[in-house]
């Protein structure tokens, strides 16, 4: 049986309700591009809100992590990876939670106890040294336990939120005897598995503070734990990566051996912008935030496509996308569903890239030539291939480095920074037409999307549902479901309605009541799951009624002008809407 699922079944075994992995784009958290862990879609429950499923979770989470993406073609480092994790709400602490991963590695993945050895947490002025949990190992018969201190077993996601100290589980990956003492500095002891105790939340001034719940955060690397089970020293040998692996081989008609590094850049890249095109929220490539992220894995992707000599006139990209699609279907069933967009995406991204990239060589080469033993490529020059060519940083930096060069990073940085605040400047200037204040300019928005929401289902029909909402200070953004493109006359209808609303002056109500007496008045509501027993409802006379956390504006006169300035495919059956008030 797959590792996901011997994971899942025995937490589900243990009592604990099994949750969909989130978007991999977070969908209320604006301070991270991707989830970067198992806990990040569930900050608001181990801070104290009452999960609709229990205490008891276990899931499979969709992340990316891009901090290291130099790092990426080596044999473990992959941007997108999977995290598998158990979490407990206030519920079971530190005996269970060790219990559990303890059974799970030893009875169900059948790992020899003497291939394991712990971290727990050393303690420090603040905090006091985890006897705990060092006491439960020794129970289970793990006496290589090592102390360490806050930089190493204690976690927290970036640099405030919920965190507490941890516990981590090594595997002992080589042939070599397994020494007595153990190590953590030797590489041959991996880490599988961490199991987070999070009983403090630490604020943005360093502040650490009780939680309300002591909770236990778990996560192990899918990746990396299938490597070691099937014995394999690279990640790409496993069964996750091996038949992506063997189609690449195919089609540029070379071996891994000897060509490993391109290979595993194209696998990982294009598995991740797979998993960013299929997501719900809807990235494509662009030069901002997400967009860009996937632009960059993309275009790095085809550059070493090109390196192994795979025609840019073929499908390859497709070819793979297609193999990684139908691999994780059974797990992530909208990739089946975004399978159109994914693939189209891909070629479109190609086909753009490659337009620029041939010009975009010949200036680097002779960029290089002119500057002889300077060996530095300056900011303006990288930023010049980059805003002209396309070219992504650390393109610029891989290609000055197979001639020896170096790029000024920190310069090109600098100026990418000046780059998007003035677009992002003249964005707003553009927009905002004289809103007071940015949470001003967002409670409008907030208003504005009840509208549209209801507008659309009068135009649409009443089948149509929200999907997806983001609102900044210059815009709102909104997703729904509908199959096919909205028409230039609906949109009209629905922004003049729109604007009907907002002539009538119309007030907005806000009714506390249980989520039972919501939804049977029939309020509207995106994930009901999510919301705690008593929700807040805004009414906007007879046209809406929404479950919603707010905030909004207390009569629709307040609002303005609404124009819609955009409408696009988002993902399979979804259509989004973008407007602003003028
Ligand atoms: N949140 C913990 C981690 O990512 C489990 O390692």
């Amino acid at each position: 049986m797959n590792l996901r699922d011997l994971y899942i079944n025995f937490f589900v075994e243990k009592g604990h309700k099994h949750i969909p992995s989130a978007p991999v784009v977070p969908e209320n958290d604006p301070s991270v591009l991707f989830n970067t862990a198992g806990m990040q879609p569930l900050i608001p429950y181990l801070m104290g809100k009452k999960h609709p499923y229990g205490t008891r979770l276990v899931d499979y989470q969709k992340c990316i992590r891009t901090n290291d993406l130099d790092e990426v073609g080596d044999k473990t480092h992959h941007t997108f990876f999977e995290m598998l994790g158990n979490w407990s709400l206030g519920d079971y602490f530190k005996e269970e939670s060790i219990n559990y991963s303890y059974e799970f590695l030893t009875r169900v993945l059948n790992i020899p106890v003497e291939r394991l050895a712990v971290t727990v947490f050393e303690g420090n002025d603040q905090i006091p040294r985890d006897e705990v949990s060092a006491n439960i190992w020794q129970k289970l018969s793990i006496k290589k336990i090592a102390y360490l201190g806050i930089e190493n077993n204690f976690w927290i996601a970036g640099d405030s939120g919920p965190c507490g100290g941890d516990t981590e589980i090594f595997y002992w990956r080589s042939k070599d005897p397994i020494p007595e003492s153990f190590d953590p500095e030797d590489e041959r002891w991996v880490e599988i598995w961490n199991n987070v105790f999070m009983e403090y939340y630490k604020s943005p001034e360093g502040k650490i503070s009780e939680l309300e719940n002591k909770n236990v955060d778990t996560g192990m690397g899918y990746e990396r734990v299938s490597a070691i089970l099937e014995g394999v020293d690279d990640n790409y040998l496993s069964s996750v990566w091996i038949d992506v692996i063997e189609k690449i081989e195919t089609i540029a008609n070379f071996s891994y051996q000897g060509n490993e590094k391109s290979m595993r850049i194209i696998a990982d890249h294009i598995r991740s912008a797979v998993f960013i095109l299929g997501d719900p929220s809807g990235i494509k490539p662009s030069n901002t935030d997400q967009g860009y992220i996937l632009r960059r894995l993309i275009r790095r992707a085809i550059r070493h496509a090109r390196k192994l000599n795979i025609s840019m006139d073929t499908n390859w990209e497709r070819e793979i996308a297609e193999i990684i699609i139908n691999k994780y279907a059974k797990y992530y069933n909208e990739l089946t569903q975004n399978k159109e967009i994914i693939l189209d995406e891909l070629t479109k991204e190609k086909e753009k890239f490659n337009r620029t990239l041939e010009k975009g060589l010949r200036e680097l080469e002779k960029l290089i030539r002119n500057l002889g033993n300077q060996n530095i490529i300056d900011a303006a020059n990288a930023f010049k291939l980059y805003d002209t060519y396309g070219f992504p940083i650390e393109l610029t930096e891989e290609l000055a480095k197979e001639y020896g060069f170096t790029v000024d990073t920190e310069g090109f940085k600098a100026k990418f920074k000046e780059h998007q605040e003035k677009s992002r400047v003249g964005a707003e200037h553009k927009f905002k037409g004289g809103l007071a204040g940015d949470s001003e300019a967002e409670t409008k928005l907030h208003t504005a999307t009840h509208l549209l929401n209801a507008a659309l289902k009068k135009v649409l029909g009443n089948n149509v549902h929200q999907r997806g909402s983001n609102i900044t200070s210059e815009r709102l953004r909104f997703d729904f479901n509908h199959d096919q493109k909205v028409t230039e006359e609906e949109l009209q209808k629905v922004e003049d309605i729109v604007n009907i609303w907002i002539k009538d002056s119309i007030n907005v109500e806000v009714i506390e009541m249980s989520k039972e007496q919501a939804i049977k008045s029939g309020a509207e509501c995106m994930f009901i799951e999510r919301y705690p027993d008593m929700v807040t409802v805004y009414k906007i006379g007879d046209i809406s009624k929404e479950l919603c956390g707010g905030p909004h504006v207390k009569n629709t006169s307040e609002l303005g002008t609404f124009k819609i300035i955009k409408e696009e495919a988002s993902s399979a059956g979804i259509r989004r809407i973008k407007a602003i008030l003028l």
